[in-house]
């Protein structure tokens, strides 16, 4: 069921058109990420949900109730929505725990140990209660307007980038007490985030924007796997793009006989995610007669160590020697053959069809 739904939202801010005729649909109780570039749009759209701005066209309803029409709409106090704004926007004059008590009532009786809690959530240690804003680091002022925002126990969550200040570590465990809180509490929720990782991991749904137009919005295996463009598979993670001729369920291209959906025959682009390319050493001996056989071998051009996951470049041999232009391939190998060897080259599962 339709939580939050935007109808073809548009704002300018003069010549500047932020957000281009979007529509999202939010199901209840979903956790939705919005992904895109620097400018594309994500924290206008929030700012718009929230009610801090005013559409110039559009329509905007939450649980049923109209929010906004056009530049018509309830004021943002009264829409049982909570933000985390990109920059924390604490009370600078407050401490930690009237930041967090905020939106709490003044007398109820168990106001202190919900700021104690909401603390320990958000993984800060409850002797910073008393400090201000500018006594903490950028990382825990962020984590004091989570837990503001989560105080207030909010209908629908907008969060923007509110884990940007975190070190990986922190960042992934209190992504996963929020998410756990927010699915407990059924709120819905909002995410924009530049961590194409976090966006798969958080999200039922991804919305991709750019220039403020909506590009695609779907399930994150889906967008992952069935991009609509290479410019939209490249915001969720590295991508191989290959010329391809593509006929009854096979893709051939420079690595092969690939499986393909049946169907979207002809010359394409096609693209495979790195890893569903594997690389096994051999021996160079005899790859002449090898590579005549159909298989595909490699030689490998570049390493660049990354601790969990590697990449490495490959430069592809056929017949006829190198192929032109060394392919980047991910792997979370730790033995890694030494540059100058030769590798084979294997495909896992199907290439994706750019129609
Ligand atoms: N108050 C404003 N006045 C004028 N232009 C604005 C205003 N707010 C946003 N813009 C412009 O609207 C566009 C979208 O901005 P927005 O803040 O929504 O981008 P964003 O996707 O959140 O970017 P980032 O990832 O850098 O936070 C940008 O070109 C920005 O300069
Ligand atoms: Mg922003």
């Amino acid at each position: 069921m339709t939580f939050l739904s935007v109808q073809a939202l548009s704002k300018r801010y003069g010549k500047v058109s932020a957000l281009d005729d979007v529509s999202i649909e939010v199901p209840a109780g979903s956790r939705t990420a919005i992904v895109g570039p620097s400018g594309s749009g994500k924290t206008t759209l929030l700012r718009l949900i929230a009610g801090f701005e005013v559409p110039d066209s559009g329509r905007l309803a939450l649980d049923g109730d109209l929010l906004a029409e056009g530049r018509a709409g309830v004021p943002a106090h009264r829409r049982s929505i909570g933000i985390v704004a990109q920059d924390g926007a604490l009370f600078p004059h407050l401490t930690v725990a009237d930041n967090i008590g905020f939106g709490l009532e003044r007398k109820a009786p168990d106001r202190d140990q919900r700021i104690l809690a909401l603390m320990d959530m958000v993984e800060l240690a409850r002797t910073m209660r008393e400090r201000r804003p500018h006594q903490l680091s950028g990382g825990q002022q962020q984590r004091v307007a989570l837990a503001r925002a989560l105080a207030r126990q909010p209908k629908l969550m907008l969060l923007d980038e509110p884990f940007s200040a975190l070190d990986a570590g922190l960042r992934e465990g209190i992504r996963a007490s929020v998410a756990e809180l927010l699915q407990a509490e059924g709120v819905t929720a909002m995410l924009v985030t530049h961590d194409q990782a976090e966006a798969l991991s958080f999200a039922d749904q991804v919305a991709i924007l750019r220039d403020g137009k909506l590009l695609q919005v779907g399930p994150p295996r889906e967008l992952y796997m069935s991009p609509r463009d290479p410019g939209t598979a490249a915001f969720l993670g590295d991508a191989i793009i290959l010329s391809a001729n593509v006929s009854g369920g096979w893709a051939d291209c420079a690595l092969g006989r690939i499986a393909a959906p049946t169907a979207c025959d002809g010359v394409a682009k096609v693209m495979l995610r790195p890893e569903q390319v594997t690389l096994s050493p051999v021996s160079s001996d005899g790859l002449e007669h090898r590579l005549a056989n159909g298989s595909r071998y490699g030689r490998i051009v570049r390493i660049d160590f990354g601790g969990a996951s590697s990449s490495i470049a490959v430069s592809l041999l056929d017949e006829r020697g190198d192929h032109e232009g060394p392919l980047l391939i991910k792997t979370t190998h730790v033995d890694l053959p030494p540059v100058g060897s030769h590798v084979q080259i294997k495909v896992l599962g199907q290439a994706h069809v750019f129609k």
